[in-house]
């Protein structure tokens, strides 16, 4: 099997979270076999041959971000220029976000479906998984933590070309975060988090609180 894989991430490749966890997913997806082709939809210079290598292909997997609870502009920009194809190709879709629990990707989930509707192909499943605010953050082993885990799940899309396995579901996590683990969290952020945020967005920098309101 032969696979497209498209980052939609409108992150320059550099700094994108999806690119760190494509790097994971394709060590496990290449294992038996499998080969790919990777295009970033960042570089629009990149626009073109990703649209000839949509039509060229029967299995596309869209890695995204969620971005304001939805599909990335950028990416959307992309998929507007593109027709149906009313060909059996087959696209999967790995939708990635920020804050952890399973529930906030789902309205970007059925929207998925929609799309793979409107491009005339087969819906493959989608990969949901939120928690991948700090892979930009976070190096070596701290980054190998939050990205491992993707590719066992690259082996299996491998194995069964999409996502539509338990496994698969599974690997969300929670839907929704039981009550004593939101009161715990609430009390990190507060504390902990706040000193951290603090910090990274020094090194960023930064000059204001990060409670700061120019315009009240
Ligand atoms: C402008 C912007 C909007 C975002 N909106 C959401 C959101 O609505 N929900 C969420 O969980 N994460 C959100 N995030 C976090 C990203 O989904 C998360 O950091 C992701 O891993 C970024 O991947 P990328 O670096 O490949 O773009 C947002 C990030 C940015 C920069």
């Amino acid at each position: 099997m032969h696979v497209l894989i498209i980052n939609g991430s409108p992150r320059v490749k550099q700094f994108s979270n999806t690119d760190k966890i494509l790097t994971k997913f394709t060590e496990g997806l290449s294992e038996n076999g499998t080969t790919y082709e990777q295009f970033e939809i960042s570089d629009k210079k990149q626009w073109e041959d990703i649209r000839r290598a949509y039509y060229a292909n029967d299995n596309i997997l869209i890695a995204l971000p969620l971005y304001v609870e939805c599909i990335p502009g950028l990416l959307m920009e992309f998929l507007e220029t593109l027709s149906p194809k009313n060909d059996g190709t087959k696209i999967a879709y790995i939708l990635q976000s920020g804050f952890a629990e399973g529930i906030q990707l789902r309205c970007g989930e059925a929207y998925l479906k929609i799309l793979t509707k409107n491009l005339g192909c087969e819906y493959a499943g989608t990969l949901v998984k939120g928690d991948n605010f700090s892979i930009r953050f976070f190096e070596g082993n701290m980054r190998d933590k939050v990205t491992g885990p993707y590719t066992e799940m690259g082996r299996e899309y491998a194995a069964k070309a999409g996502f539509e396995s338990d496994k698969c579901r599974a690997f969300t996590g929670y839907e929704i975060f039981p009550a004593h683990m939101r009161l715990m969290l609430r009390i990190v952020f507060r504390t902990i988090g706040r000193v951290m945020f603090t910090r990274i967005s020094r090194g960023w920098g930064c000059t204001k609180p990060l409670d700061h309101r120019p315009y009240q």
